[in-house]
Formats: C-alpha cells, structure tokens, sequence
C-alpha cells in the first residue's frame, strides 16, 4: 500500500507524461506542418531537426520529455525507498543461474538507461525501481502486462517449441507469456542484471512457471549451439551499440536450430521524419544513447550478414492488432513509439 502523498505524486509525475503526449507532441506537430507552409515535408528526421528547432513549443516539448521522466523515477524511488522490499518466492519451480565473473560491457554500465537513476542493475532496490516505473511508463495502460501479452499472442507463430531463449529478460515480463503460452517448452530467460533475474526468478515462481533465468550477455550466452527453436528479445536491441547488435543477431543464428525462428520486439524508422526525428531525439534527452544508431541500422541486412533468411520489420500496434502484416501503422495523434517486430529465421 502507497500512502496517499506518494500515490499523488505518482499521479501527477504520469498525468503530465500525458499530457505531454497527448498535448504537446500534437501542438508541436500542428506548428511543423503549418511552418512547412504547403512546401513538401522533409524526407529526412535530420532534414527536420532545424525547422522543429526553431518552433514556439519546442522547448517545451524538449524540456518535458527530459524532466517529466525525472520526475517520474523520483517519485517511483521514494514509494520503492519508504518500504522494506517484500519478501520474494524464494522456492518454486523457477530456477537463477548467476555468474558472479561475469564482465558487463562498460556501454552498459557507464550510462544509467532511460535516467534511471543507478540503472537496472546496481542493486535489489535497482530491480524494485525498474519494475514500478515499467507499469508505469507505458502511459498507464501496462496493467497486468497486457503488452507482452500481444507479442507473445500474436507475434510468435503458434508451433511446438522445444526450446525458447528471451534474451534481455529484465524481471521477467517478456519471458512468463512465453512459458504461459508454451508450458511444454524449456525456456531460459539471459539477462546481464542479477538483481532483475532475482526478481524474475522470485515472480516466475509465485506464478507457477518453471523458468530458467540466467545470467549472461546476449553477444556470448555460453548456452549450446542449435539448440533453440525460437529466440525472442523484447525492447532489447536499442539499448545497444552496433557491434554489440551485430554480435547478437551472430549469438542468436548460432543458438537457432536449422528452421528455428527469431522474434526481436523494438523500434523501427516510419518514414515520417517529424515522427523519427522525436524517436530519435527522446533516444537522445532519455539516456538511450545507442537508439538513433539502432534505428538507422539495416538491421533485416544485418540479419541475413549474421546467416538468417527472410528478415523484415512488421509493425506492431500495441494498442490494437498487435503484430501487423506490414510494416505500416494506424494513425495516431499523440506521441507514441513505433513498435515492430524484427522477423527472421535459420535456414531449415
Ligand atoms: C528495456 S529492458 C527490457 C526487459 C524485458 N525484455 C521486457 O520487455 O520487459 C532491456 C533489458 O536488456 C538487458 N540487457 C541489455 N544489454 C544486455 C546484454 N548485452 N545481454 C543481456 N541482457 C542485456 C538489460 O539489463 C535490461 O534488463
């Protein structure tokens, strides 16, 4: 139970999130096209940067989108500091593999990803923080996970898999529908942040599922070769530097048994450049350093350069259909990420 001072704080830390989205990202939209003046819109998000520069409400914009997620983990850390973490299910079917000499890669740990303070992985309170502001961020509509629901439901063709591997499983949320959805299954949940696995660990086991969660790096998991018959990610990739991601698509076409499937949940380009340029500036103003490069990446070439076939983003609407079959989204006038899914698979 929050007291009533904490919970109002978190009420208006997300209410403005809100209306940032819902307000201000469309009056910033509505002062670019009426700038352009008729004129053809710019083809490119750095072609639009000086114009969307130069509008009355960017700074607004800007400065809210910065602030508004500081404020947001404030409020999160002080509910997670004003009481004694609650005892987790330390018994269950879940299972923690931890690799204490494990070496993080310093583009990991040098920056505290999307401002959270401390990043995910420091501490137990870390994980604690993480999993309140995760219910969170996604604009209030998250309850209950809905989200990896939808990709797990719609994103993953219905098969027997033998074997799942969720890389960048966080405290778990992208791995229990997997389980959920395919009892029958192994599935190992690899994450670099103990903390967070302890906690997947502890949740997985109070729901029954007998997950493996690991510690590891994607670019290396250590885990056999062609084992896997589908390996998922979940808002993963754009966390990382290029080579990074080259070495993990490398890592996933090794652990693919022939005919196995990858399924990676992130961000791609739309084509709109008012839209990408504020994809690629909140990468910028919301500590995620290495999401302009991973939206400008090739990444179905990447793909195929790291031995996969059929590679392509579909889009996925998390509000609607979820996976769609083209890479094309409906229409929407607040700010929202342009979710899609990264599809390939190992030859059979
Ligand atoms: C935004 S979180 C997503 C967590 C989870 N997939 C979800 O959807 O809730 C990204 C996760 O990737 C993990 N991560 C980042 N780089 C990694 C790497 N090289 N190897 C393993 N995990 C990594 C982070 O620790 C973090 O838990």
């Amino acid at each position: 139970m929050r007291t009533l001072d904490e919970q109002a704080h978190l009420d208006f830390a997300l209410l403005l999130r809100r209306r940032w989205a819902d307000m201000l990202y469309p009056a910033l939209r509505g002062q670019y096209e009426a700038s352009l003046g008729g004129a053809p819109e710019p083809a490119e998000a750095k072609e639009a940067r000086p114009v969307v520069h130069a509008l009355p409400a960017y700074p607004w914009f800007a400065w809210l989108e910065r602030n508004g997620q500081k404020m947001l983990w404030r409020a999160v850390q002080d509910s997670v500091a004003a009481r004694s973490t609650e005892a987790g299910v330390e018994h269950g079917p879940a299972t923690l593999v931890l690799d204490p000499a494990l070496e993080m890669p310093a583009w990991y740990t040098d920056w505290d990803i999307h401002i959270q303070p401390g990043g995910v992985w420091r501490s137990d309170a870390s994980a604690d923080t993480y999993e309140l502001g995760a219910k969170l961020v996604m604009l209030g509509v998250n309850d209950d996970y809905t989200f990896h629901r939808a990709f797990t439901q719609t994103a993953i063709p219905r098969r027997s898999y033998r074997a799942i591997l969720d890389l960048g499983c966080g405290f778990g949320k992208s791995t229990w529908p997997l389980k959920k959805a395919y009892p029958l299954a192994e599935v190992i949940g690899l994450d670099l942040a103990a903390p967070c696995l302890r906690k997947a660990r502890e949740r997985a086991s109070a729901q029954g599922l007998a997950i493996e969660f690991r510690q590891g790096d994607c670019q290396a998991t250590g885990l056999p070769g062609g084992h896997f018959d589908l390996v998922t990610s979940t808002m993963l990739i754009h966390e990382m530097p290029r080579p990074a991601l080259m070495a993990t698509l490398k890592e996933s076409a090794r652990l693919l048994a022939p005919g196995g499937l990858l399924r990676f949940l992130d961000f791609t380009k739309t084509g709109d450049a008012f839209r990408d340029l504020a994809m690629i500036e909140h990468g910028e103003r919301n500590n995620e350093p290495f999401l302009p490069g991973s939206i400008a990446a090739d990444l179905p070439a990447m793909c195929v350069e790291a031995g996969l076939v059929g590679a392509r983003w579909v889009a996925f609407d998390e509000r609607g259909a979820g996976r769609l079959d083209e890479l094309r989204w409906p229409r929407r006038a607040e700010w929202h990420f342009p979710w899609a899914v990264l599809e390939a698979e190992k030859p059979a």
